[in-house]
């Protein structure tokens, strides 16, 4: 097994690292991503997912490096698999597979398609956060000044309702965010606080 690299999470004894380690750093996992991701639009997407599960791990003190690395890495095989939806994640696994990362996140990946049941609070966090960066680029591109700053509470709550609006977004799995104990005005408060972080990559 190679020596483990990258970013350490656990607690430190002296100047030992006990508990777990995880095989791979952002750097790391954003150089996979950008050889396997080539559509510079899910690539986008990805590093909104990414900021989104950031600022929720954020808000509810969880492991922001745990979080945003599973945003990081959801989609990594969705240019191949956008028309074998079977396969979505699946093909992702096996890439991952010599990094050895926590099964949580590996499940929570899963999931996000609808492979797996949601259990956990990371499964809800990017089933939910998936479809509502689309959702939120959405709105901000509708907006007149089109950027992410623009939009307001009551402009995305009115767009929601839109059903033909940003329909790809489907309505019910941004709504799984109730599981995560929020309301849809906060989540989506949440998720865009994370995107407003990174709107230079954005664009927005
Ligand atoms: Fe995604």
């Amino acid at each position: 097994m190679a020596t483990p690299v990258g970013i350490i999470v656990g607690e430190s004894i002296g100047n030992f690292w006990i508990e777990d380690a995880l095989m791979i750093s952002r750097d790391d996992a954003v150089t996979l991503m950008e050889q396997k991701v080539k559509n510079v639009n899910l690539r986008k997407h990805i590093y909104a997912v990414e900021a989104g599960m950031i600022q929720l791990a954020e808000h509810f003190d969880e492991d922001a490096t745990i979080w945003g690395l599973t945003g990081l890495l959801h989609d990594l095989d969705y240019d191949k698999t956008a028309k074998l939806p079977d396969k979505h994640t699946f093909i992702t696994e096996d890439w991952l597979k010599p990094y050895e990362l926590p099964d949580e996140m590996i499940y929570a990946i899963r999931c996000h398609p609808g492979h797996e049941p949601c259990q956990s609070k990371l499964d809800f966090a990017l089933y939910a956060t998936d479809p509502t960066t689309g959702f939120l680029v959405a709105c901000a591109l509708m907006h007149p000044g089109k950027r992410l700053k623009g939009i307001d509470a009551e402009f995305m709550l009115r767009r929601f309702k839109e059903k033909r609006f940003a329909a790809g977004a489907t309505r019910a799995n941004i709504l799984a965010c109730s599981n995560l104990g929020l309301e849809l005005p906060q989540f989506l408060e949440i998720v865009k606080s994370g995107m407003m972080r990174i709107v230079d990559v954005l664009g927005l």
